[in-house]
């Protein structure tokens, strides 16, 4: 019932929260991410302190921190849980209470709950972030085009609270993506890789 799904959103949100970009890097003694490149604690920024296994390793924390959550809570609640407990994770990614609320710009963990709930749009995701960053060379520019297809494939495929999930997740990453799509526009922003 609806008890149980908004305990599935504060368990995801719980586990979303936790920084493992910043946590990783002052691990490794890199410093605090938040003092270089574009200032984001996601692994593309990570990058930019040259250490490509610590941002590897944020990748793949940061996206199972999705997955966890909303592969658990499927099994448990049903897809409802499954859905809560991803968009938690998700929320508490982009809004860790622990950093102020300045969290990530949901990238990874968009992809690890597509994995927990959706793993066909998995392929897709990753056709056109790597087709548009073999292009472009930009991070944010590939997410952004891959959330959009992602999000177009599961209204072809599913048209149900799947597809409103990730239009959901889609439409505020843009919003946590804007300073990276005014430097799109204008031309400045930074290509992957590149140390800002
Ligand atoms: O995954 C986040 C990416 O889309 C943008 O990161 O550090 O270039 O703002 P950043």
């Amino acid at each position: 019932g609806p008890a149980g799904l908004f305990v599935a959103l504060l368990a995801g949100y719980a586990i979303g929260s936790v920084p493992f970009g910043l946590l990783l890097t002052r691990l490794a003694g890199l410093g605090d991410v938040r003092t270089i490149g574009s200032g984001n604690i996601g692994a593309t920024n990570v990058l930019r302190t040259g250490n490509k296994k610590i941002a590897a390793a944020t990748l793949l924390c940061d996206a199972l921190k999705g997955t966890i959550p909303a592969v658990l809570a499927h099994y448990l609640l049903g897809l409802d849980g499954g859905i809560a407990a991803g968009f938690g994770a998700f929320l508490g990614h982009l809004f860790p209470v622990w950093i102020g609320f300045r969290g990530g710009k949901g990238v990874a963990t968009y992809i690890g709950v597509l994995l927990g709930l959706a793993p066909l749009g998995v392929p897709v995701f990753a056709v056109f972030w790597l087709g548009t960053a073999k292009l472009s060379r930009y991070s944010s520019l590939s997410a952004l085009v891959a959330m959009v297809a992602t999000t177009l494939f599961l209204f072809i495929v599913d048209r149900g609270s799947l597809a409103l999930l990730f239009a959901v997740m889609t439409a505020i990453s843009f919003f946590k993506h804007r300073t990276n799509i005014t430097r799109l526009v204008s031309g400045t922003e930074g290509r992957i890789g590149e140390k800002g």
